[in-house]
This record gives C-alpha cells, sequence and structure tokens, in this order.
C-alpha cells in the first residue's frame, strides 16, 4: 500500500483529488480485507459522494473481493441474461477489447444504464491487462455541468424531460463502428429499451442537482421529435464534457475506479489500437431518477 496522503477532513483514510472538479484517489484502504471498520467505510462513502469518482491503486482483486466491496454500498444489479458469463457472477461485466477490435466498451459520454427506469447507483471497475500506452478513462463533473448554466436555462431544464434508449448502442455493436454526429433519427430507429427520466435529476444522498443527458443514450427530449431535440441535446452534451468538469485516470494493473452514475458521465478513450485490455466490472443498483 501506498504512502496516505491525508485531507484535513478525513481521519481513516488519505483522499487527494486528482483534478480541480472530479475524482479523488484513495490511499489507506486494502479492498481485500474481508471487514471494512464501520469508520473506514463511512470516509470512502463521503469520498465517493464528494468526488463522484473515486480510485484506488495496487488492490489484489478477484471477483469475490469486486462483488463484495460493491456490496457495501447496496445490491448489485444484475446483468441481462444474455450478458452474463456462465459459471460467473451474474453481476459481473467483462470489458474486453481485443487486439484486432475497431471499437471498445463506452466509447462517448454517457452514464451508464440511462435507458433502463432504474439506472445504475454507480459502477466499480477493475483493471487486470492493459495496453502499454492509452486506454484512460475520463470523468465529468455533471453537478458542475448543470451549476454553471445561466438561470434562464436552468429554468428551461428544470421539470424537462428526456428519452433515453439503447438504439444507438444497438447500430454500433450491429454496425461495428460508431453512428456519424447528425444521424440521431436512423439511430433511434433501432432502439428496443426506452426510459423517461428528468434532464436535471436531484442526488438521493447529496440533495445536489445534476444534469442528466448523455449523448449514447439519450434519443430525445420529450414530447419533441429527435431533430427538434438535437440543437438542445447537442448544446447540453458539448457543455456537460467541457476539459474543465473532467478528469482523466491512468490505469495501472490492479487499479480500481468507482464512480456515481448520479452525478457524473464517463467516456473509454479508444486509443490502444492493436493491444487488449481486461476490466472487470460490477454494478449497483440505484434508484429511479427524480
Ligand atoms: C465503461 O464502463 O463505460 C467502460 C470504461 C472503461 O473501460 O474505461
Amino acid at each position: 500500500m501506498r504512502d496516505k496522503k491525508r485531507d484535513m477532513d478525513y481521519k481513516h483514510i488519505g483522499v487527494r483529488p486528482v483534478a480541480g472538479a472530479i475524482g479523488a484517489e484513495i490511499f489507506g484502504v486494502d479492498l481485500a480485507e474481508e471487514e471494512m471498520a464501520p469508520e473506514v467505510f463511512e470516509e470512502v462513502h463521503r469520498a465517493f459522494l464528494e468526488h463522484c469518482v473515486i480510485f484506488f491503486r495496487d488492490q489484489a482483486m478477484d471477483d469475490d473481493v469486486l462483488a463484495r466491496f460493491g456490496r457495501r454500498f447496496g445490491e448489485l444489479a444484475p446483468l441481462p441474461p444474455h450478458r452474463q458469463v456462465p459459471g460467473k457472477y451474474p453481476e459481473l461485466l467483462i470489458v474486453e477489447t481485443q487486439p484486432e477490435d475497431k471499437m471498445v466498451f463506452g466509447w462517448e459520454w454517457h452514464t451508464d444504464t440511462s435507458h433502463l427506469e432504474t439506472p445504475t447507483l454507480g459502477s466499480i471497475l477493475y483493471a487486470k491487462i492493459l495496453p502499454p500506452v492509452g486506454g484512460d478513462t475520463m470523468f465529468a463533473n455533471q453537478y458542475l455541468a448543470y451549476e454553471t448554466l445561466s438561470d434562464g436555462m436552468k429554468e428551461l431544464l428544470d421539470g424537462m424531460v428526456a428519452v433515453h434508449a439503447n438504439g444507438r448502442i444497438l447500430r454500433t455493436l450491429a454496425e461495428g463502428q460508431t453512428p456519424t454526429p447528425g444521424t440521431e433519427s436512423a439511430s433511434a430507429g433501432w432502439s428496443k429499451m426506452w426510459a423517461e427520466h428528468p434532464v436535471v435529476r436531484t442526488h438521493p444522498e447529496t440533495g445536489r442537482k445534476a444534469l442528466y443527458v448523455n449523448e449514447m443514450h439519450t434519443e430525445r427530449l420529450k414530447d419533441m421529435t429527435v431533430e427538434e431535440s438535437q440543437p438542445l441535446l447537442q448544446f447540453l452534451y458539448a457543455h456537460a464534457s467541457k476539459p474543465e468538469f473532467t478528469c482523466r485516470f491512468k490505469w495501472e494493473v490492479n487499479s480500481v475506479a468507482f464512480w456515481d452514475n448520479r452525478c457524473a458521465m464517463h467516456l473509454a478513450m479508444n486509443d490502444y489500437p492493436g493491444h487488449h485490455r481486461l476490466m472487470h466490472r460490477v454494478q449497483v443498483k440505484g434508484t429511479r431518477p427524480v
């Protein structure tokens, strides 16, 4: 375990922000230990809520440890049956890029599973095999994205509802490449699942408001066509992913990231063609956005 670097508000763990807007590295916690002292867990949880995504290095984790860490925050969310790996946890998602792959999983800004009525609270990703360089993950703070909008825009968005769907993902999987921007209508034609969520959601634990639309899942604004929705949605996507709201995590083997889907978006860099990357992920069940 590395040296502890302590933030004054934390007595049992070290917490070091990795950027001004989002993300903190946690020190002094061994996730493989069967028991986590309640005061340590309280601080890890507090750091998670404060920083939207937390990172741990040098963790020896098998799938049992990964699942046990996830369960400390709530019930795990199982994958749909066709995504489950026989003999493994039904909640285990294997995120793998083979050297010949053109696409990576999570290639554009999104929050996980917003096409479901009850999207996941957060995801825990563990690095097993990494390319020699590249394969970072980016995160963007959606509290800041909301709070930096003008009062007029906030007023327009508060109470607005968006329709989220899985068309863009299904189309990408079928065609083996990302649909080009401006083909949102065509992607919508692929959708098989839809859910409606407020464009601005209130975090159930912090009470803070966060922007909640993302280019991977948001199909349109409710009661509008896909085309009518695009100018506002495209503005929000660009605003929500401004560099000053982001951090970029450089993985090492045995690193862990745990992000909060209720206030953070993320994106996996597709910049390591010809290399293998293997990550294991579990998801914690969430609540319906309000
Ligand atoms: C994801 O969960 O969206 C993938 C993130 C990553 O592989 O870096």
